[in-house]
């Protein structure tokens, strides 16, 4: 099957490339260096032709509200608009899970926008809601830090592997259609601070992790259960620790 992977030089993008060209699928990795940019729409026709499955696995450069609704908005109307003229039967988006909860987010705000579309286009779809990666927890303690002290609310907080990402969405391109939402998330969950603190630990860092619950997450406030996922969620294998132990 051609499947075209757009973002598929990203972290999940190119983790997905590589496990469907080792199913034996014909794997297209489209990114702007390789021709392929969603936001203009150059090399769309061409990287679509011939193609049974889009996976949408890019990310906006910029996290800034406007921008991100802007890239996410354009890049997926031109997708579908695209795909729609290639006689493409599935598109898949990588998406987050709690997404439609935490509506204070511009960056979720911005991938509801793009769920939104998806649902409401006439190809067949399935949506992809994951946790956060386990790679993206030093970026989430980035921006919570002030000084040498990183503020976090106590709430409920599942991530998961990148690679345990990449499979998932895979599975679900080789698969019929969902025309609905699946979610994934880690084997377990944590505290966010507990989980950050121990992650911050493990290398050393000397940044001190606050359980504070008014502390904004990407300039949002959380509650218990905003961002795990429900029962019946597919939930990956690797564990946090497995995880730190091999990167
Ligand atoms: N981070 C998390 O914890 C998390 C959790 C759940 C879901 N997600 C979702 O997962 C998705 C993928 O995230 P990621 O971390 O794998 O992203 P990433 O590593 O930043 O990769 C993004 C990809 O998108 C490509 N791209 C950017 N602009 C493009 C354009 N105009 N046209 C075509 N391709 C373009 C990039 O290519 P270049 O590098 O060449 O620009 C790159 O291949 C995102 O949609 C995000 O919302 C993230």
């Amino acid at each position: 099957m051609k499947i075209v992977v757009i973002g598929g030089t990203g972290l999940i993008g190119s983790k997905l490339v590589a496990k469907l060209g080792d199913h034996g699928h014909e794997a297209v990795a489209a990114a702007p260096n390789t021709g392929v940019n969603s936001l203009t729409g150059e090399g769309l026709a061409e990287a679509f032709a011939g193609a049974s499955v889009v996976v949408d696995v890019t990310n906006s450069p910029s996290f800034e509200e406007a921008a991100v609704l802007e890239f996410f908005e354009t890049s997926t109307r031109n997708l579908l608009e695209a795909e729609a003229a290639a006689g493409v039967g599935h598109h898949v988006a990588l998406s987050i899970v709690g997404a439609d909860r935490v509506p204070d987010s511009g960056y979720l705000r911005a991938k509801v926008a793009q769920e939104k579309l998806i649902t409401g286009s006439s190809i067949p779809y399935s949506i992809v809601r994951a946790t956060q990666f386990f790679e993206f927890v030093g970026r989430i303690a980035d921006e919570a830090t002030e000084g040498d002290t990183v503020r976090l609310p106590p709430v409920l907080f599942q991530p998961m592997a990148a690679d345990d990402v990449a499979a998932a969405v895979g599975r679900v391109a080789v698969a019929e259609p969902l025309n609905g939402v699946v979610e994934v998330g880690g084997p377990e969950a944590f505290r966010f601070d507990e989980l950050v603190r121990h992650a911050l630990t493990a290398r050393q860092d000397p940044r001190t992790v606050v359980a504070d619950p008014a502390a904004p997450y990407f300039g949002a406030v959380l509650s218990e259960r905003s961002i795990v996922p429900d029962e019946g969620a597919r939930l990956a294998a690797t564990s946090f620790d497995d995880w730190l132990r091999d990167n």
